[in-house]
C-alpha cells in the first residue's frame, strides 16, 4: 500500500472511518491515521479488521488507530457502536461514512430493509444522528458522505423504495447513492449555524471489492479502466481534513473540486421526504 502524498496535520484529531478495512476506507483511515489522526476503524469482520489494522500500522510505522466491529446492515449494532464509542471518546471531529454495498439480487437485513437501501443509506443517516450531539459538542467537526457518480442515473421511487414489488440491483445501488446527496443537503440545511459541515462525494471508478459480485465477464473488462483504491481515497481525505473546505457544507465533489450534482439529488422536497421516512425505518421517531 502506498499512501498519497499531504503536509497537512490532523494531529489530535478524532476521526472514525466506516468500512475501514479495504479499498478506498482502508486508504483513507491510513491517510488520516498518517496526517496524526486517532482513527477509529469500523469494520463488520473482526478478523479483516485486525488485518488491516496491523497493515496500516506496518504501513506507517505505528499511528493511532483502534477497531471496531459493527455490522452496519443491523441497527441495533449501529446503536451499540455509536453507545461504545462515546464511552471511549468524548469528541469526533470527523465522521466518514463510507461503507458500502452492491448487492445483485433482492436481499433483507435482519431488521427486514432492502440490504442496499440499510447499509448504503440507512446506516448513514442513523449512525450520523445518533452520534450528531457529540460531533456538534467537538465543532468545528465535518461529515463525510461517501457516494457515487451512480446517482445520476436514479430517482428516488418513493413508491416502492426498497424494491418489493419490484428489484434491481443496479438500480438499487443507484438509488442509494442519490439517497446519500440527499441525505447530506437537507442535513446540511438543518445544521447551519452547528459548526457542523457535511459533504459528499464520487470517488471516481475505483479497482476495489464493490463489484465483486458481479460475473466475471463484466467485471474483468472494467478493471482496465479502474483507478486505485490511494487515487479513490484522495477526495474522502481532502473533505477530511483539508482547511480548503473548512466551513464548507452541502456540496458534491469530484476530485477535491464541488460540482453540481444531478437536478434529482437537488430537490429539496425529496431530501425532506427521505429524511422523514429515514427516521422512521431507523425507529428514531414512532412509525
Ligand atoms: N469502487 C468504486 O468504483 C466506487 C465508485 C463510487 C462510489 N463508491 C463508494 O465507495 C464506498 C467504499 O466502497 P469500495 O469501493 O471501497 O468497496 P469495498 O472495497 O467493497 O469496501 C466496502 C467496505 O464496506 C464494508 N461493508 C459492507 N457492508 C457492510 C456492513 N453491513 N457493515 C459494515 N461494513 C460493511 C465492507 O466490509 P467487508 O469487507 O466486510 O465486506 C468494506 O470494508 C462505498 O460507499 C461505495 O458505494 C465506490
Amino acid at each position: 500500500m502506498t499512501g498519497t502524498k499531504t503536509n497537512q496535520s490532523m494531529a489530535g484529531k478524532i476521526v472514525m472511518v466506516t468500512g475501514a478495512n479495504s479499498g478506498i476506507g482502508k486508504i483513507t483511515a491510513l491517510e488520516l491515521a498518517k496526517m496524526g489522526a486517532t482513527v477509529t476503524m469500523v469494520c463488520r469482520s473482526r478478523d479483516k479488521g485486525e488485518e488491516a489494522l496491523r497493515e496500516i500500522k506496518e504501513s506507517i510505522g505505528g499511528g493511532s488507530l483502534e477497531l471496531m466491529v459493527a455490522d452496519l446492515s443491523s441497527q441495533s449494532e449501529i446503536r451499540t457502536l455509536a453507545e461504545e464509542f462515546q464511552k471511549k471518546h468524548d469528541r469526533l471531529d470527523v465522521l466518514v461514512n463510507n461503507a458500502g454495498v452492491f448487492v445483485r439480487q433482492p436481499s433483507m437485513t435482519r431488521d427486514g430493509i432492502e440490504t442496499t437501501f440499510a447499509v448504503n443509506h440507512l446506516a448513514y443517516f442513523l449512525l450520523t444522528s445518533l452520534l450528531l450531539d457529540l460531533l456538534k459538542r467537538s465543532a468545528p467537526s465535518r461529515i463525510v458522505n461517501v457516494s457515487s457518480r451512480a446517482h445520476t442515473s436514479a430517482t428516488m421511487n418513493f413508491d416502492d423504495l426498497q424494491g418489493e414489488r419490484e428489484y434491481g440491483g443496479w438500480r438499487a445501488y443507484c438509488q442509494s447513492k442519490l439517497a446519500n446527496i440527499l441525505f447530506t443537503n437537507e442535513l446540511a440545511r438543518r445544521l447551519e449555524g452547528s459548526g457542523v459541515t457535511v459533504n459528499c462525494l464520487h470517488p471516481g471508478v475505483i479497482a476495489t471489492g464493490l463489484f465483486r459480485v458481479l460475473p466475471k465477464i463484466l467485471e474483468l473488462p472494467l478493471r482496465i479502466f479502474l483507478s486505485s483504491p490511494e487515487t479513490g481515497a484522495e477526495t474522502s481525505v481532502y473533505l477530511a481534513s483539508s482547511p480548503d473546505v473548512e466551513g464548507v457544507t452541502g456540496k458534491y465533489f469530484i476530485k477535491k473540486r464541488a460540482v453540481a450534482s444531478s437536478p434529482e439529488s437537488q430537490n429539496a422536497e425529496s431530501a425532506r421526504r427521505l429524511w422523514e421516512v429515514s427516521e422512521r425505518l431507523t425507529g428514531l421517531i414512532p412509525a
